[in-house]
């Protein structure tokens, strides 16, 4: 599948009919692998991974997913770079281009891999900045179509941070047709401009009661309440208790809702462990789909 977009930042780059395509491709090469194993498509192909933050899922699932599709992955601290001794983003982007086919990059600016992405002739795929979490989105709509059989015409609530997470929801709920209802403490709401945009196409709620959000949901979400440029421990008070995805919580939604969070997760803050460990909770599915979303991403993105 031939994706219009060169890079991937923030998920508004993709049609509704990429993302779902999407989608449905990582079903596919999820169902391959467990018959035995991927058709080696990316051979002989590099990507570069670039990490500013700490990443468990997103190192190891591109890392793995290149491998599996006969492709290698180097990874790199901005401190192994040259970069961080002054080596200019453009110089940096234009080197990488020459060597590898894809860099990925988790960053804190934003703005870094929009330089990155305009400097780059090869794809640039966001990994995560204070922003946005295109990636996490992929898998995390995948989960909801393999638990729901559909996605449009379900409803998300999400609770706690309107953080760079939520805001690459948002626009997910946009291209699936999805509906969002988004309870956050006041000043922690999503990204304004994403929430304009995504309005005109889908019914984005937003609301400062978590009960009003779940109410009626097919899914249920949340993150931590403190990300990874976000750690002032004083935030936490600002959500709890009111923002905790508790038994009762989840009791205000669809019977048969599913709990979905990115990970890492603080369990008795934003989420209790009754939710997480409990039956409705289909967070191992989610991470474990990390991996074939990346493939079909990377597969969209340097195969074409
Ligand atoms: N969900 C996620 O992106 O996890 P990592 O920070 O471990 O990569
Ligand atoms: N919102 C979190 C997501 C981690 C995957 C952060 O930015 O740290």
């Amino acid at each position: 599948m031939k994706l219009k977009t060169k890079d991937l930042l923030t998920l508004a780059e993709l049609s509704p009919k990429e993302f779902v395509g999407l989608i449905e491709n990582s079903i596919k090469l999820k169902r391959e692998l467990k018959k035995g194993g991927n058709k080696p498509i990316l051979k002989s192909k590099t990507l570069t991974m670039i990490f500013q933050k700490p990443s468990t899922r997103t190192r190891v699932s591109f890392e793995t997913g290149m491998y599996q599709l006969g492709g290698h992955a180097i990874n790199l601290s901005l401190n192994d770079m040259q970069l961080s001794r002054g080596e200019s983003v453009e110089d940096t982007a234009k080197t990488l281009s020459r060597y590898t086919d894809c860099i990925m990059a988790r960053v804190y600016n934003h703005e870094l891999l929009e330089k990155l992405s305009k400097h780059a002739s090869v794809p640039v795929i966001n990994g995560l900045s204070d922003s946005f979490h295109p990636c996490q989105i992929l898998a995390d709509f995948m989960t909801i179509k393999e638990k729901k059989g559909k996605l449009k015409g379900l409803k998300i609530a999400w609770v706690g941070d309107g953080n760079n997470v939520c805001n690459s929801m948002i626009y997910g709920a946009l291209l699936s047709g999805i509906e969002m209802s988004i309870a956050t403490p006041k000043g922690f709401e999503p990204d304004k401009t994403v929430v304009k945009e995504s309005k005109k196409s889908t019914k984005i709620e937003l609301t400062v009661d978590p009960f009003i959000a779940t109410k009626n949901a097919d899914v249920v979400v949340t993150d931590t309440y403190s990300s990874i440029h976000n750690s002032d421990p004083k935030r936490i008070k600002k959500f709890l208790p009111k923002y905790q995805v508790n038994s009762k919580l989840m009791s205000s939604a669809k019977k048969d809702a599913i709990f979905l969070h990115c990970l890492p997760a603080k369990r008795e803050q934003e989420v209790t462990s009754s939710v997480i460990d409990g039956i409705q909770s289909v967070v191992w599915d989610e991470a474990e789909n990390r991996l074939h979303t990346q493939k079909a991403l990377l597969a969209a993105l340097i195969c074409a």
